[in-house]
């Protein structure tokens, strides 16, 4: 059995998807014959009650100066690190000529945000094609993996940070101890460390198993959270739940006693005793959902292809990588996959190759069906799809359920 990577107990395995290629890793077809593969399985540690993979796959072989994903594809999130940005600028960076990291910063879609407003910043993003794209922004970008030695590095340049910020990142990083002890160099003694990331409360109640990926080592709760502060004399002195991702929770850290934690902290984290998220229990009955689901949707893919309809999937997210593959879903179900990121366009999905194409390419060829990959993005694409619904056309969901979206439902776990 794996051993936890915060707390060295032996977790328990609760599901194995089996052989996963890399999420991101879109190919050329000359690149399919050597692909990457490894074992995807999760597990939770009853002793510190972090949820986990329990095979690592090499971050360099993630992150790198090729990185699919750019942040500001999407204006939804554009807005939302608006928002973010302003939060953390109001509430913790009252103090003169503030200075604000970020971990992860991808391509500037939340830094553009205290640049313009001349704060001092500095991003700290591995993937060289990401971070040029926020340098040409005019967004300072080191271009390393955030970790104990980068944040002496930042703390000797500049001085100590008023808040360290990241999002969708710190469950991307293996080695969580040299980040909090890069927290203990890095931040002031009234300094806060805030990050959101998907929320296991919505991933257990909605069995969205497919934000399980290579690049998410961990799913964290509350209770993962807190064990892992408590462990670097730090404690989470505030919570505040997000829709973003399918369900996100924001986590702010600091220096044991040095902020009065709110009263949502032990709300919240009495929700989750009351929703099993502390108990193994939960996850076995997680993992029985998992294989309900991927039988529910190839059955209504199955179906809807007997009736002769034309399926395609809608946004090549890294998320899509668990679903194909786990559920064995190729090109024979799924004809194509829109994305609108250039970089994915031309190539072939990880693991199952299902040809990617540009976004025209669905509005011409009016496919009959299209499988929501993105569903985190549901409430901007429903909006720019009504045509297609006009015209017939279908999406099909499986978070939380498998299903058709008609014109009367909502689908209110879009992002
Ligand atoms: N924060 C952005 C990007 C999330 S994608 C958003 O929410 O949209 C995750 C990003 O983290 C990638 O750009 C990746 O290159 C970066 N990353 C991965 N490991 C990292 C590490 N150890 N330190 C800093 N950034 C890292
Ligand atoms: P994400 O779920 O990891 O944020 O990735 C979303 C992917 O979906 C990304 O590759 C861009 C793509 N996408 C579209 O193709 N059309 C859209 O309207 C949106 C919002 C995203
Ligand atoms: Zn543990």
């Amino acid at each position: 059995m794996a051993d936890c990577l915060i707390c060295t107990n032996s977790i328990e395995p609760f599901h194995d998807f089996g052989r996963m290629p890399i999420a991101n890793g879109f190919l050329r077809p000359e690149q399919v014959t050597d692909e990457f593969f490894f074992e995807l399985k999760v597990g939770f540690c009853p002793s510190c009650k972090m949820v986990q993979l329990t095979e690592l796959v090499d971050p360099d072989k993630l992150f790198h100066d090729d990185y699919a994903y750019f942040s500001s594809i999407s204006t939804r999130m554009a807005e939302h690190f608006r928002q973010y940005a302003e939060w953390v600028r109001e509430k913790y960076t009252a103090a003169a000529d503030p200075l604000v990291i970020e971990v992860g910063s991808n391509d500037g879609i939340m830094l553009r945000n205290f640049s313009n407003a001349g704060v001092r910043h500095v991003g700290v993003e591995p993937s060289a094609n990401v971070a040029q794209a926020a340098r040409e922004q005019g967004i300072n970008t080191l271009c390393e993996f955030f970790n104990e030695e980068t944040a002496r590095q930042i703390c000797d340049e500049y001085g100590q940070a008023d808040a360290v910020l990241g999002a969708n990142v710190i469950c991307h990083i293996p080695d969580l101890h040299s980040i909090f002890a890069g927290l203990d160099v890095l931040l002031k003694p009234t300094g806060v460390f805030v990050f959101e990331e998907p929320y296991l409360g919505d991933i257990v109640e909605k069995a969205s198993y497919d934000q399980v990926y290579d690049e998410h080592f961990f799913y964290f709760s509350l209770h993962s959270v807190r064990s892992l502060a408590r462990r670097h004399g730090m404690e989470l002195i505030d919570v505040l739940p997000q829709s973003v991702h399918g369900g996100s929770m924001r986590y702010v850290i600091a220096r044991q006693g040095s902020h009065r934690p709110t009263a949502s902290v032990a709300e919240i984290l009495n929700r989750e005793i009351d929703n099993g998220l502390a108990h193994a229990a939960t996850f076995v009955r997680l993992s029985e959902r998992i294989d309900a689901s991927r039988d529910a949707l190839v059955g209504l893919l199955q179906e809807l292809k007997g009736q002769g309809k034309r399926i395609a999937g809608y946004g090549a997210t890294s998320k899509s990588t668990t679903v194909t593959n786990f559920c064995g879903i190729g090109p024979d179900l799924v004809e194509f996959i829109s994305d609108t990121t250039p970089g994915k366009q031309g190539k072939l999905s990880p693991g199952v190759h299902i040809p990617v194409v540009p976004y025209s390419h669905f509005a011409e060829s009016r496919p009959d069906v299209a499988l929501l990959f993105a569903w985190n993005h549901a409430s901007e694409i429903l909006a720019n799809e009504t045509a297609f619904r006009a015209g017939g056309g279908q999406f099909v969901v499986y978070v939380p359920e498998v299903r058709i979206l008609d014109d009367k439902t909502s689908y209110r776990h879009a992002g």
